[in-house]
């Protein structure tokens, strides 16, 4: 799968994505990420791509032209089809896993990412298919969000963590978060492994780690219980971990 990041800060993209797990997957050739400077597109001597606003407020904001080039030397229009593009915005749909789950899919993505007050809203009709956001909150630039979106999506293609088990079973994936999970030593300052995590027993221990992660879901995101349909066995269940807790 291949990102194309079109940004005015291409060191800050590369350089979050070419450690670790992304880096990897990168080396292995099974993601590319390229970064596209848009500054290379401001068709004059000193890279200027931004301009005041009509209508008056402050700030500077990021014109049509440039990013249009950059966005269209990624791909040959009388050959190939339009990459997908998404526009990171405070303003856009706030990323799932889900969402995350359904842009793998795509063999090319290309991330657009804005700063100073924005970009021209006519390029973004031009080019942009989606607004992806991180979050209710506003950042300085697309960037870091960018990121953010390619790490979430990138290990969601094959090959990249070293197997789908590892991501199929943590938080969201199944709508409700993953269960406390342990390691040795079995003891630790006082504190006990859970018993039936070192009993062997498989089929226990995958129930114990879904009703546990449905009590943490309970617990910390009550949010995400509307879309879940839990049975009064689970309920009751659910109970008596709090009960145990509290006792
Ligand atoms: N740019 C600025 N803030 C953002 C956010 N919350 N998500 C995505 N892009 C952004």
């Amino acid at each position: 799968m291949k990102f194309s990041v079109l940004t005015l800060f291409p060191k800050q993209v590369k350089d979050f994505l070419s450690e670790s797990i992304i880096g990897r997957a990168e080396d292995k050739g099974i993601l590319s990420i390229e970064t596209i400077d848009i500054r290379d597109f401001s068709g004059n001597r000193y890279g200027k791509v931004d301009d005041t606003l009509f209508g008056g407020g402050t700030g500077m904001l990021m014109q049509c032209e440039p990013v249009y080039q950059a966005f269209s030397s990624l791909y040959d229009a009388e050959k190939e089809s339009k990459p997908h593009c998404i526009f990171m915005s405070p303003k856009g749909s706030v990323l799932t896993q889900e969402k995350a789950k359904e842009l793998s899919k795509y063999d090319h993505l290309v991330i657009l990412c804005g700063h100073y007050e924005g970009i021209d809203q006519r390029v973004l009709d031009e080019i942009v298919d989606e607004d992806l956001s991180i979050g209710d909150y506003v950042l300085t630039g697309g960037e870091v969000a960018a990121c953010v979106v390619i790490d979430c999506v990138s290990r969601m293609i094959e090959g990249v963590l070293p197997n789908s088990e590892a991501y199929e079973e943590e938080s969201h994936m199944s709508g409700y978060l993953e269960a406390p999970q342990y390691t040795k030593p079995n003891i630790w300052h006082d504190r006990e492994v859970p018993e039936v995590m070192l009993s062997g027993n498989h089929a226990k221990i995958k129930e114990w780690k879904r009703i546990h992660g449905l009590y943490d879901t309970w617990k910390r995101r009550p949010d995400m219980l509307s879309k879940l349909d839990i049975s009064s066995e689970d309920w009751k269940k659910i109970l008596d971990i709090e009960k145990e807790q509290q006792g």
